[in-house]
């Protein structure tokens, strides 16, 4: 069994990587499309497009493997570190989903205000990222808070 969960452990840290990594393509992809001309900028909102939905699979991939951990591992769901991290991830779901897609989607109808949608994009990409390294915090250091 023990081999069963050191390789969801090391799934778990990969899907962590492929959840955070990709997000700082989005800052040059970001400078770009604020440079770019229309018809590239089909092709770099497609780019942002496909990294968003790469970073949310690897974040299923992360949670369905951290549940995978708390049910076969040694750490209680009620884990002080657990269940900050789940608060968390929550909060991320909510970035992802209100944060990019509906900006994404808003950008064809609203050429008028691309500057603000970009900034809005890279506002969010930020908190993203910073959420993700705190959680990454939790992980690593499994803080006890009560
Ligand atoms: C649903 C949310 C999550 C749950 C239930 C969860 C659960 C766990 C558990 C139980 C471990 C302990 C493995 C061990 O040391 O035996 C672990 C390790 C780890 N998790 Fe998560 N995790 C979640 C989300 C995340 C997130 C969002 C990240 C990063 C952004 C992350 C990164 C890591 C890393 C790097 C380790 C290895 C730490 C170490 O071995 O010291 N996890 N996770």
């Amino acid at each position: 069994m023990q081999w069963f969960y050191t390789g969801i452990v090391f799934l778990h840290v990969l899907s962590a990587v492929g959840s955070v990594g990709p997000l700082f393509l989005l800052f040059p992809i970001i400078s770009r499309i604020q440079k770019g001309s229309s018809v590239e900028q089909t092709t770099l909102l497609s780019l942002f497009k496909w990294t968003t939905r790469f970073v949310m699979h690897a974040g299923h991939v992360l949670v369905v493997s951290g549940v995978i951990l708390i049910l076969i591992g040694p750490w209680p769901w009620y884990t002080s570190w657990v269940i900050v991290t789940l608060g968390l991830m929550m909060l991320s779901i909510v970035f992802l989903a209100s944060g990019f897609s509906t900006v994404l989607n808003r950008f064809p109808k609203e050429p008028e205000n691309r500057d603000i949608l970009l900034k809005k994009l890279k506002n969010t990409s930020w908190r993203y990222i910073g959420l993700l390294v705190i959680m990454l915090y939790l992980m690593v250091v499994k803080p006890s808070f009560w």
